[in-house]
């Protein structure tokens, strides 16, 4: 079983004006191996994927937080545990298109793996819903919604502890300068806005 706990990894960069990235902030989830497990990470490019992945492989080092594999923290594991845990947990790294069908239409690519999963069906975040709404749909009369771009979210924003999509959010409202709280919608379905509150 793998969890991640809390995960933060910020990126500094620059010499003499440091800049601060919050790539990952605050991820919590586990995958339990019972059972064959997909879990899927949506966001779009820039939101953090990719380095969530890095921090699972220990690749890289949490700023805050930790990855744990059977309860225990991987940076915390003996050589012989860390062998271990390289043995189980690898990743496939692959050309995205190259594991397209090219005798699919992309919709259906995109469509299936997505459909299975109810929160796609009924989204509530605001985010989750504009992200849904960028995947192409095959439909010349439905335009497809211009790219959308995740601002790089600073430290200070962390600090000022308010939502993290106010400044995109098309549904704000004065509250949202407060942490939203996660509400629990239905089993298995949370969201993480003042909306919902
Ligand atoms: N080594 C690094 N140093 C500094 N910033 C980094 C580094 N790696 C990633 N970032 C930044 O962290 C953020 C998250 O990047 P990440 O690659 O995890 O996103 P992603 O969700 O995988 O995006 P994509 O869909 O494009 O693959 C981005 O702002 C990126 O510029
Ligand atoms: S908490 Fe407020 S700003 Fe954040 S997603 Fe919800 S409505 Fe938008
Ligand atoms: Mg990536």
């Amino acid at each position: 079983m793998i969890e991640v706990r809390n995960l933060t990894k910020v990126f500094t960069s620059g010499f003499l004006k440091k800049t601060r990235i919050v790539a990952v902030d605050n991820v919590s989830f586990k995958l339990y191996d019972k059972s064959p497990t997909i879990l899927t990470l949506a966001g779009e490019s820039g939101s953090g994927k990719t380095t969530i992945a890095k921090l699972i492989l220990g690749f890289i080092k949490p700023t805050k937080g930790e990855v744990l594999y059977k309860g225990k923290n991987i940076w915390k594991m003996s050589n012989t545990e860390w062998k271990e845990y390289r043995k189980n947990v690898q990743a496939v790294f692959q050309d995205p298109y190259s594991s397209f069908n090219p005798l699919k239409k992309v919709d259906n690519v995109l469509w299936t793996p997505i459909k299975k999963f109810k929160i796609i069906y009924s989204p509530k975040h605001p985010y989750t819903k504009i992200l849904i709404e960028s995947i192409p749909v095959p439909d010349p009369s439905r335009r497809w919604r211009k790219k959308i771009v995740i601002p790089e979210t600073r430290l200070e924003q962390i600090k000022s502890s308010g939502c993290k999509f106010y400044n995109r959010c098309p549904v704000k409202t004065a509250k949202c300068i407060t942490p939203p709280p996660l509400i629990k919608i239905e089993e298995n379905h949370w969201v993480a806005c003042h909306r919902y509150s």
